[in-house]
């Protein structure tokens, strides 16, 4: 059964698939604008293009893999970055980062959130350190953890 949000997406790609498909090599410039549009090519939009541009849904498929710069899942809501390397590790920053991958893993910061693993942010001197969506923090812990991503609706 087609919901009406994959309906709607599946209008729109075809629209960018129509509009971009009297080009040369329109199957680049297509994927783009699905990526600009929705976020990410899902594996429902390849049988639109497919039809649209009149190839098989394995070259469009074989394409997307091809690129790393074409995304084939929504984008984590949240982005947690743990630093990993000597100086953080001296303070702790293993066990943080196993504790946070359990608690991520349990849904707590969020069912697309993302755990990373970095090695030095210049941020030694105040380790364990790592970055929330981007913005860079020190002296990380479970509860300070708990305390910055309370707004991200963890449970
Ligand atoms: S070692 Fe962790 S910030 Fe440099």
């Amino acid at each position: 059964m087609t919901t009406s949000a994959e309906a709607s997406r599946a209008t729109l790609v075809r629209a960018i698939a129509e509009g971009q498909a009297h080009q040369r090599g329109a199957l680049i410039p297509i994927l783009h604008e699905v990526m600009d549009e929705c976020g990410y090519v899902d594996t429902a939009d390849l049988p639109v293009i497919a039809d649209v541009l009149n190839l098989s849904i394995a070259e469009v498929r074989g394409v997307v893999s091809f690129y790393h710069d074409f995304a084939t899942a929504p984008p984590p809501s949240h982005t947690i970055t743990l630093c990993r390397a000597e100086a953080c590790q001296s303070v702790g920053a293993q066990q943080l980062y196993d504790d946070t991958a359990a608690r991520l893993a349990a849904g707590q910061f969020g069912h697309s959130a993302e755990l990373r693993e970095v090695f030095c942010l210049g941020n030694c001197a105040l380790g364990p350190a790592g970055t929330l969506d981007g913005r860079l923090y020190g002296q990380l812990d479970h509860d300070r953890l708990t305390t910055l991503t309370a707004e991200w609706g963890a449970r």
